[in-house]
């Protein structure tokens, strides 16, 4: 059954072929027909998170293998749809045409019209407009899964830490700890501390001052029950300490390296919890519609508050996506919007050891809202700040942008010890909260060195 006014033709942002936003292009294709227990949805509201981008971009490598090898197989990318079912597919009881819904899909939410299996997608209780229902199966869905496997370790008397606490999972992370009655700390970028408190962490730590990945004496050692991480940068050994025998932490992040992205991590947490202590669970997240149920009945009930921060147009979506962060991306909140979503900074600093030199580059231009300024930082890393970086001789050398809300900081190589070929170096640079930075950046005469102990590197960088 098809309601009459669905067009034969409709708008759809696709990709022919991995990459970053400029492979995503607007055209008229044909609305899809609903196949056996499938529905068709007109949407109303799509929002995007890092899973998308990670199919957007075929990387990790690994990704390729179960999304299409040569190019994404559903070339239209938006996971988490809200929209009225606007068809039926054979051997469809429910829902019916012309039902809310909302749900994860395996994609396509960026176009007018989405096809969705008709078991993914629940009914949207009125309360909840569109775009706050978008926001929720992925990231929200993820933050209760994170939870459910930390057990009875995330509860009354018992006290979690969220590494990354500000972003899409970490936001329904911190409240859904904070309603199963954790006492929740919280670890985040400064300028979204306030949001965080506001969300129910009872006490938040600006990333840049307190990491929990170098022992600060702000988390003490042994003192949570259960440690979420959803940044991935924190040698594992390190979240271990933090945690009470018994407690466990839950590996929630999918970055890692070009190839296996998250595999690699989670094999290693595989290995050392074969030791004695707290253990290290990877968490695989998958579409369930009953939590998402269950999400939306909080949401109604005033319990829990999808962070939104903008919502772009479907004709936008391109921008959006740009927006949709890469590895180092930083936003709060889902993206999600009429048929879209949101997104402030994006860029993505990529960091790699190739033969003998560091490699640090920006790969991509930022969406600031201001075509002039993005136009100017690209010029600025392209003429000095990323290869400035590239050749840093342990000078501190930032890489700095008056539309983004951090410099980069290299460090010197030397000071991580051995590194293999095309390994990300998580620590080479560090980030700092920028304070107005002057645009260009105002770079200081950088402080000569002995040339003895550079010497080592300069042929590398010259
Ligand atoms: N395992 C699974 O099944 C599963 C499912 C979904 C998502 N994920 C993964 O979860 C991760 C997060 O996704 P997301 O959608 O929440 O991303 P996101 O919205 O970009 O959030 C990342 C947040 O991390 C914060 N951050 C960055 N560096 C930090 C640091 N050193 N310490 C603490 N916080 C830091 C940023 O804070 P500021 O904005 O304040 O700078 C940002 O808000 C991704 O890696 C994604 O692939 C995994």
């Amino acid at each position: 059954m098809t309601d009459p006014s669905v067009p034969e033709t409709m708008t759809a942002w696709r990709q022919p072929a991995y990459g970053g936003p400029e492979t995503v292009q607007s055209a008229r294709v044909p609305v899809p027909e609903p196949g056996a227990g499938e529905v068709l949805v007109r949407v109303r509201a799509t929002a995007l998170h890092a899973g998308d981008v990670h199919i957007m971009r075929g990387e990790p490598l690994l990704v390729r293998a179960f999304f299409g090898l040569r190019g994404p197989k559903i070339a239209t990318r938006g996971m988490d749809v809200a929209g009225t079912v606007a068809a039926i597919g054979p051997g469809v009881d429910a829902p019916a045409v012309g039902d809310e819904v909302v749900g994860e899909l395996p994609g396509g939410g960026l176009a007018e019209y989405a096809i969705a299996p008709a078991g993914r997608v629940v009914a949207r209780p009125a309360a909840i407009d569109a775009v706050a229902a978008a926001a929720l199966p992925v990231s929200a869905g993820t933050a209760w899964q994170a939870l459910d496997l930390a057990g009875g370790r995330v509860g009354a008397g018992r006290r979690v830490l969220v590494v990354g606490a500000s972003g899409g999972v970490g936001t329904y992370t911190v409240q859904l700890a904070a309603l199963r009655g954790a006492e929740v700390w919280a670890i985040c970028g400064a300028r979204n501390e306030r949001l965080v408190a506001d969300l129910g962490a009872a006490r938040t730590f600006d990333y840049v001052r307190v990491d929990a990945g170098a022992s600060p004496a702000e988390l003490p050692a042994a003192s949570f029950d259960a440690v979420i991480d959803i940044v991935g940068r924190a040698p594992l050994r390190a979240l271990r300490r933090l945690v009470t025998p018994g407690g466990s932490v839950i590996l929630v992040s999918g970055e890692g390296g070009r190839v296996l992205g998250p595999l690699g991590r989670m094999l290693r947490a595989g290995l050392l919890s074969l030791t004695p202590g707290p253990r290290l669970k990877p968490l695989a997240a998958t579409a369930k519609p009953d939590i998402t149920r269950q999400l939306l009945a909080l949401v109604v009930e005033g319990r829990l508050r999808p962070v939104i921060e903008r919502t772009y147009a479907l004709a936008d979506a391109r921008a959006r996506r740009r927006g949709a962060h890469g590895r180092q991306g930083r936003r709060h909140g889902r993206v999600s919007g009429r048929a879209t979503g949101v997104m402030s900074h994006f860029s993505s600093l990529s960091a790699r050891y190739s033969g003998r030199k560091w490699d640090i580059s920006f790969r991509d231009v930022p969406l600031c809202g201001d075509s002039a300024r993005h136009t100017e930082r690209k010029w600025d890393m392209d003429a000095g700040g990323g290869d400035r970086a590239r050749n840093a001789r342990g000078e501190r050398m930032p890489v700095a942008c008056s539309c983004r809300p951090f410099l980069a900081v290299p460090r010197e190589p030397e000071s991580k010890g051995r590194r293999t070929s095309g390994q990300r170096p998580p620590h080479l640079y560090k980030e700092q909260r920028c304070r107005r930075t002057p645009f260009p950046p105002q770079r200081k005469p950088p402080t000569r060195r002995p040339r003895a102990s550079s010497a080592p590197r300069s042929t590398a960088d010259t």
